[in-house]
């Protein structure tokens, strides 16, 4: 450890993409400061740039190309400067050609089993000069004890497990993440405990598919069993989890939403499409009768559990009727809110070489339709809200209220936004909802 922080410098990380991405970021941080680095305010002029990407959809990566553009400019100005990338769209050797053969400006690249190794590739690269790269294809263990940088005091992400198995047809991520590795339910639990002692109140337990924590490695503990470990840990009040797999979403797990107090009434259940001929083509191991199926059993056991998804449209092979599907299921489901996304073609995943791609304007018009039906339901949903008194974790000053006003979560994950002095974030408050509109409620602390 280094003491004087202007032995090393200062360090700016962007980050694109999911959770998981935000996480890795959070470790990151975290071991640049036990190695004497300072935050920056901003990225230019920070002697540390790195950029954690997302390779999910192709505006991600084109997005990514900009912001190299941009940074040679910024190392132009300041040539001591290291520019680090990092993150999935590292994985993939395409891209990282790429950046070798005309991008020499940035110093290392490093893969998103590779973490642990950046401090090390930053020495070297300061004391060498030259490139470092290290991308790995798997890993045999998650390393253990790695610093982390949380970016706030009193709620925290806490990764469960790594990778994915289950090779969607249009998804990159079982490539970029590699295959399903968990971390023993011990080690989670002893990371929960000290987040506890540390002031942590909500916790969000991460992975690609949480449903299948610790199949893939044999353990005893399956994911209900360690929900159920957690809610034993003293201090923390409010425990979350993402994402879960419909195909995994077993009796078991949903029961602990009727058993456990500390566990939120809020599931993201990606869905992707209504049409089970186009689930079939997804691989996604389950039909849209399933889906429903799951979905009431999930209110029975807890009639105000909050429930939002992803979907897909667009999709290669989607017909009027596949989307009509899609539009009926949303109709009966009634998602309190869902991130829609157009099909992007992923280079290396199956569905890329489908042959019956949807136009882009079909996708558009399908998609405005569909966004406009989930927004009505979203705005009745919120409606529902007006009147009721709510537990709020106040997270601090509300982005869009300004001095004065704060937000914070309902346990449903609705964003609510109330006069309240800032000093007062981290703080659990009953807040009455007096308005909703469809994407956030706003109330007074009662
Ligand atoms: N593991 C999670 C999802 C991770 S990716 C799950 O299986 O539910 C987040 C979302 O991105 C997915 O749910 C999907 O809706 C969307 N997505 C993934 N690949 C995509 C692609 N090629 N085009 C458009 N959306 C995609
Ligand atoms: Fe992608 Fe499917 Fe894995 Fe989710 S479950 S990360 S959508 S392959
Ligand atoms: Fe993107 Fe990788 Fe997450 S592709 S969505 S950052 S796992």
């Amino acid at each position: 450890m280094y003491s004087d922080s202007r032995k090393r410098g200062t360090y700016f990380i962007q980050t694109f993409g999911c959770q998981m991405n935000e996480r890795d970021s959070e470790t990151i941080a975290g071991m640049l400061e036990d190695d004497g680095y300072v935050k920056a305010e901003e990225r230019d002029g920070s002697d540390v740039i790195i950029i954690n990407t997302c390779s999910v959809r192709e505006n991600a990566d084109n997005r990514f190309f900009g912001q190299l553009g941009v940074i040679k400019k910024i190392k132009e100005k300041n040539p001591d400067s290291i520019v680090a990338v990092c993150g999935c769209m590292m994985q993939q050797k395409r891209v990282t050609d790429i950046i070798k053969d005309k991008y020499s400006w940035v110093d290392i690249i490093f893969g998103t089993m590779n973490i642990d190794e950046f401090p090390s590739l930053l020495r070297e690269r300061r004391e060498l000069g030259q490139h470092e790269y290290a991308v790995a294809d798997s890993i045999d263990h998650i390393t253990e004890g790695l610093p982390s940088r949380r970016k706030f005091k009193f709620k925290s992400f806490v990764n469960i497990m790594n990778g994915c198995n289950n090779f969607c047809t249009y998804c990159i991520v079982p490539y970029t993440r590699g295959r399903e590795k968990s971390r023993p339910p011990e080690a989670i639990i002893a990371e929960i405990k000290r987040l506890a002692d540390d002031g942590v109140k909500e916790i969000t337990l991460l992975g690609q598919n949480v449903n299948s924590y610790g199949k893939a490695d044999g353990f005893d503990s399956d994911f209900a069993d360690l929900l159920y470990r957690i809610e034993d840990i003293d201090g923390i009040e409010r425990v979350r989890f993402m994402t879960s797999h419909p195909k995994d979403c077993s009796d078991d797990l949903i029961k602990t939403f009727g058993r456990l107090d500390k566990l939120c009434p809020h599931i993201h259940l990606p869905v992707q499409s209504g049409s089970s001929r186009l689930l079939k083509k997804m691989n996604r191991r389950y039909t849209k009768e399933k889906y429903l199926e799951l979905l009431a059993k999930l209110r029975d056991v807890r009639s105000d559990i909050a429930v939002t998804t992803d979907i897909i449209v667009g999709f290669p092979g989607e017909t009027d009727e596949d989307f009509e599907e899609t539009m009926d299921l949303v109709q009966k489901a009634r998602f309190d809110s869902a991130f829609t996304f157009l099909y992007s073609k992923r280079e290396g995943t199956p569905a890329a070489e489908y042959e019956d791609q949807v136009p882009d304007e079909l996708k558009h018009a399908r998609f405005n339709r569909l966004v406009d039906a989930i927004n009505a339901i979203s705005a009745e949903k919120n409606a529902a809200y007006e009147g009721r008194v709510e537990k709020i974790l106040i997270e601090g000053r509300s982005a869009r209220g300004g001095e004065g006003t704060c937000s914070g979560r309902t346990g449903t994950f609705k964003l609510v936004n109330f006069k309240c002095d800032e000093s007062r974030a981290g703080q659990m408050a009953d807040v009455k909802i007096t308005d909703a509109g469809t994407f956030s409620l706003f109330g007074e602390l009662v």
